[in-house]
């Protein structure tokens, strides 16, 4: 798939068939969550994949909204160094996970790691060591069923031409430059 098909295929999956996901396919996508870009590249990220079926279910009953990570294949955990910008690096380094894990066939679900009340015992249990912070905890499998097609604001609203303009007062085309 080319770059943007897979920037538009790509979906939030939350139902897995109770399949694994081979290790070299989640060797492949961490190996893209570490290319992402990353501020003075400092590279803050470190990725903890969990497989074994019994810590995948404590891992999910850890979180608020992010049970299912219980019925897929893989979790990956994306932690990081407590740098300046590590929440915008783990970020980074988890939208290319779910690409990877979209181009390779894979279902993936990002779920929120950073703020979550549950984050510090989230680390604890992956014996992460002190001065690092969750960015995210990503759900990868084979999907199950249809994928979700959730709402998306259109171009046309979220795009701003120069300055930022309420919807009403928006040209209907671009500038002709
Ligand atoms: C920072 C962040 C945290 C998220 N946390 C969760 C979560 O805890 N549980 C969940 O099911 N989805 C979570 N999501 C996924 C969003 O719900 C999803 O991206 C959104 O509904 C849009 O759907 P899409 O990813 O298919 O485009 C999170 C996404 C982001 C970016």
């Amino acid at each position: 798939m080319n770059g943007l098909d897979l920037i538009k295929n790509r979906r939030s999956v939350r139902n897995y068939r109770p399949e694994p996901v081979a290790k070299d396919l989640l060797e492949k996508i961490v190996d893209a969550g570490r290319l992402a870009a990353t501020a003075i590249n400092i590279q803050p990220w470190e990725f903890i994949v969990i497989i074994d079926p019994a810590r995948k279910k404590e891992l999910a009953d850890l979180t608020e909204y992010g049970k299912f990570i219980k019925n897929a294949g893989a979790c990956i955990a994306v932690v990081a160094k407590d740098t300046k910008y590590y929440l915008e690096d783990g970020a980074a380094a988890t939208e290319n996970i779910l690409l990877a894990a979209t181009e390779l066939g894979l279902g993936s679900c990002w779920v929120a790691g950073d703020k979550k009340p549950y984050a510090d015992k989230v680390l604890s249990f992956l014996g992460v060591s002190e001065g690092y912070k969750l960015v995210s905890l990503v759900a990868v499998g084979y999907s199950e069923g249809e994928l979700p097609n959730p709402a998306k604001r259109p171009l046309s609203e979220v795009l701003h031409w120069e300055r930022f303009y309420a919807p009403v007062a928006q040209p209907d085309r671009a500038p002709a430059f």
